[in-house]
């Protein structure tokens, strides 16, 4: 008899905002391991943005998520049994596999987006807990690091303006902006969100833009203009900073989180501001950091060491839960990086 478990499946593709009932939860049987065969047990699970567009049955640049099957997303577990002689049980690996608690992995190498979900890598960096390979050392935060460590190009003293700086990526990257000694303007969702931003983030101006325009708040905020912007909002709060930017200066978007529940709006606005101070703008992917993933998990680790990095968390129970947790990331209120965690150990 084989092994049973439990897997999140999508039963419907619903418009506009995601629902809680979108999902089931299935039993389903796994069967007994092959020679090259790892079985896992998922620890740990990310719930990111993206996933609202997976749900969707076109999705410019993702497999759509199948109804009544097997979804994917990033996840830690261990080896619980191994025919593999590259996995022992015990080993930490970061897989694609979430939104199951177990599964079945025939060994090859995990390259995040690019190798089939079952893939594993073998974690064990001194210091790291095993949530950290789904947080401070997760897909979101190499997306980060990417952006401001390596293609940010500023000064001490330049203004860089990061939105939805309590998410994910916005906090890291408002955290590595400080480390370059940047002066940084960042915007969230709440009050609450502004305050962590300017006593936990150690941002130096913040701004609530439910309460006041993007538009209004950065030209207050902005008196010397902006040098660089990563953007992870929306096109909205993009255009409000196009005509604040000065000459030859850049923007970098790693997404536009406001419009993956109503994919209509993406109208950019001020956009001749672009042309006429020679800005470069660029959409960018983790996969261009992935050589560097060493490097990364160094900066990652030490600079939390030295108190210079925080990523706050917002952990839900059991795999359940997972539907609730997604939907509530387009709602606003939950600050830094949503994980499912779905066993000790
Ligand atoms: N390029 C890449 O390879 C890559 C990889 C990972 C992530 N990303 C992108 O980076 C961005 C941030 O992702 P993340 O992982 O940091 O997400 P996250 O931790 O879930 O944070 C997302 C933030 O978005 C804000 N938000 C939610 N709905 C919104 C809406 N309708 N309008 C404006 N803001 C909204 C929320 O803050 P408020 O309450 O403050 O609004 C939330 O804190 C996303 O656009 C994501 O797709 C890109």
């Amino acid at each position: 008899m084989g092994f049973r478990t439990r897997q999140v499946h999508l039963v419907r593709r619903s418009v506009g905002l995601a629902q809680p009932t979108d999902f089931s939860v299935a039993d389903v049987e796994l069967p007994a391991l092959e020679p090259g065969q790892v079985m896992v047990q998922n620890l740990w699970m990310s719930i990111d943005p993206y996933m609202r567009r997976s749900m969707e049955a076109e999705a410019t640049d993702l497999e759509p998520w199948p109804l009544h099957g097997p979804l994917d997303g990033p996840a830690v577990g261990r080896v619980i049994e191994s025919r593999n002689p590259a996995y022992h049980p015990g080993d930490l690996v970061e897989n694609m596999s979430g939104w199951q608690e177990h599964f079945i992995s025939n060994g090859d190498r995990y390259v995040p987006y690019l190798s089939p979900a079952s893939s594993l890598a073998v974690r064990q960096a001194p210091g790291a807990r095993p949530q950290d390979y789904v947080g401070l050392l997760g897909i979101a935060a190499l997306t980060a690091w990417g952006g401001m460590a390596r293609l940010a190009r500023i000064e001490a003293g330049n203004t860089v303006v990061v939105s939805s700086g309590a998410g994910t990526v916005g906090s890291i990257a408002c955290q590595i902006a400080r480390i370059r000694q940047a002066r940084v303007v960042s915007s969230a969702g709440s009050e609450d969100k502004v305050r962590w931003l300017l006593d936990r983030a150690g941002v130096n101006a913040a701004f609530n833009y439910r309460a006041t325009s993007a538009d209004v708040a950065l030209r207050e905020l902005c008196p010397k203009r902006i040098d660089l912007v990563l953007e992870n909002a929306s096109p909205e709060h993009l255009s409000a900073c196009l005509p604040l930017m000065n000459e030859l200066k850049q923007i970098l978007i790693a997404g536009f989180v406001g419009t993956y529940s109503s994919r209509g709006n993406m109208k950019i606005e001020n956009f001749e501001y672009a042309l006429d101070r020679f800005l470069t703008i660029q959409s960018y992917r983790i996969m261009d950091f992935l050589d560097e993933y060493d490097t990364f998990v160094a900066d990652m680790l030490g600079w939390r060491a030295a108190g210079k990095m925080r990523l706050e968390e917002t952990i839900y129970s059991g795999l359940e839960s997972a539907p609730e947790a997604l939907c509530a990331l387009f709602t606003g209120g939950r600050i830094g990086k949503t994980l499912v965690r779905l066993a000790d150990g």
